[in-house]
């Protein structure tokens, strides 16, 4: 049987949680219009919706929340920071944002015209409507392996070359302001993409003189990946992987609230003086001055202490191998999930639970409300109602590869027993997924909706 590291921690703060009766699960579904955003967090026993901005801060990092310094422009904290994504990042600029969608949004307010292409490897829900949002057409292009469930090939978040070059071939290299690759890709299943392969991904969009932006939300638990799996790097430290990764690239955005185990905050970096100039503009209308950006001084001070910590090698360990665990227990119960596990979440093949709901009945949406209703577990689906969208040009929906339902786990904060917990209510709704219906919309925005939408059961 499969087992992991004890949590190179120990707790020294709780926050209770607890498991309301099934009577009242079925009202909160229904109250909620069967859209687990709507679910009141006092209504959940497991939260595993997202492991971002839901890690517990370590002590370095609350006592680093006292220090925060508010002085509008040019705090102490902002000046911690700086030196703190310098030594890591190595790039020229950077602003800080209060979030990674905010410095998404940033860069393609900068560079994104209608008509524009950014290719990816998958770019994120977030990602993905910022592009759109500006008129352009956000484009993955990940190697085929990545839609097959059950393939264990190492790096399945690696870009397919032969498409990127084509695909900038047909669309011109004028028509893609910069080009992307997600680290590690979370709506393919968490999945690593190798140094290899973001040399070559570099290699090619510089040929092109295309920007090279990495969206680095997970890059620790990517650059761990690689020294596990990635010949030549397993005597290299995580940080050293990280400085040969990012010095192949023009800049990245990231989402603070996952890596650097923080509540709130994104980084924006860049090499370009120019862009830079842009981005404080924009960012001075929409996020802040440039030495906060949307965020509180402690705020500040908290990421400067996360991001090493998210660096931490003993920390890496344990957490990869519990996501591991929870994977091979479900798997262990019949339950099939993305192989092989992927850093943060365990990605279950909702289309594989539940065969009988065809994509337009949202069969991992139908898999999460029933998770909810058996153990007040939350997952988020990340299939159809997350995903499908109507052609721009002939109208007709487009659904996505794979249906999912992605349990991220939040960094620190749950023990092997809640795993086991997850793992043993996933087991009994397998022995009777037959029974199990799928949903239909009653509301859904046109952006992002599944943060608003509601359901009704068919
Ligand atoms: C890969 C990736 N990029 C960007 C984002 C957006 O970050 P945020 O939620 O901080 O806006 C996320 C959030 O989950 C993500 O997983």
């Amino acid at each position: 049987m499969q087992t992991y590291p004890p949590e190179p921690f120990r707790i020294k703060m709780t926050e209770p949680i607890r498991l309301i009766s099934p009577k009242e699960r079925e009202a909160a579904l229904k109250g909620a219009g069967y859209n687990l955003f709507a679910v009141k967090a006092e209504d959940i026993f497991i939260d595993l919706l997202t492991d971002s901005g839901t890690g517990a801060m370590s002590q370095d990092q609350w006592a680093a929340v006292m220090r925060g310094d508010e002085s509008y422009a040019g705090a102490r904290s902002f000046h911690r920071l700086k030196a703190a994504v310098e030594d890591i990042f190595g790039f020229k600029y950077f602003v800080p944002a209060h979030q990674g969608r905010a410095a998404e949004n940033i860069l393609s307010a900068c560079l994104v015209k209608p008509g524009n292409y950014v290719p990816s490897n998958m770019h994120f829900d977030t990602t993905d409507a910022n592009i759109r949002a500006r008129g352009g057409r956000p484009t993955n292009l990940v190697i085929d392996e990545a839609f097959d469930p059950a393939n264990p090939h190492p790096f399945k978040g690696n870009m397919d070359i032969a498409k990127l070059e084509a695909f900038i071939e047909k669309t011109g290299a004028d028509k893609i302001p910069f080009g992307m690759v997600t680290v590690t890709n979370n709506a393919g299943g968490g999945q690593p993409v190798s140094m290899e392969n973001i040399k070559a991904i570099a290699d090619v969009y510089h040929s092109y003189k295309i920007p090279f932006f990495i969206d680095a939300a997970r890059y620790a638990e990517n650059c761990f990946f690689i020294k596990e799996r990635e010949s030549g790097y397993e005597s290299k430290s995580v940080k050293e992987i990280a400085h040969e990764m990012f010095s192949l690239a023009d800049g990245m955005t990231m989402s603070a609230k996952k890596d650097a185990i923080v509540n709130i905050g994104g980084l924006l970096c860049m090499n370009d003086e120019s862009l830079f100039q842009n981005v404080k503009n924009e960012l001075i209308l929409r996020e802040g001055f440039p030495t906060y950006g949307g965020l509180a001084g402690r705020d500040l001070d908290a990421m400067a202490v996360g991001l090493y910590e998210g660096l931490d090698e003993a920390y890496l360990s344990y957490r990869l191998a519990q996501t591991a665990y929870l994977a091979s227990r479900l798997n262990d119960a019949g339950i099939p999930t993305i192989q092989p596990a992927g850093g943060h979440a365990v990605y279950l093949d909702a289309h594989a639970v539940l065969p009988h709901i065809p994509q337009s009945e949202f069969p991992g949406q139908a898999l999460a409300v029933e998770l909810y209703r058996e153990g007040a577990i939350r997952g988020v689906e990340i299939g159809s109602v997350m995903f499908a969208y109507p052609d721009p040009d002939s109208g007709k929906m487009i659904y996505p590869k794979l249906e999912l339902l992605r349990l991220a786990i939040p960094r620190r904060t749950y023990t092997q027993t809640h795993m086991d917990y997850v793992a043993d209510t996933l087991a009994k709704i397998k022995s009777r997924a037959s029974s199990i219906r799928g949903f239909k919309f009653t509301y859904a925005p046109e952006l992002l909706r599944h943060f608003t939408a509601r359901f009704e059961p068919l």
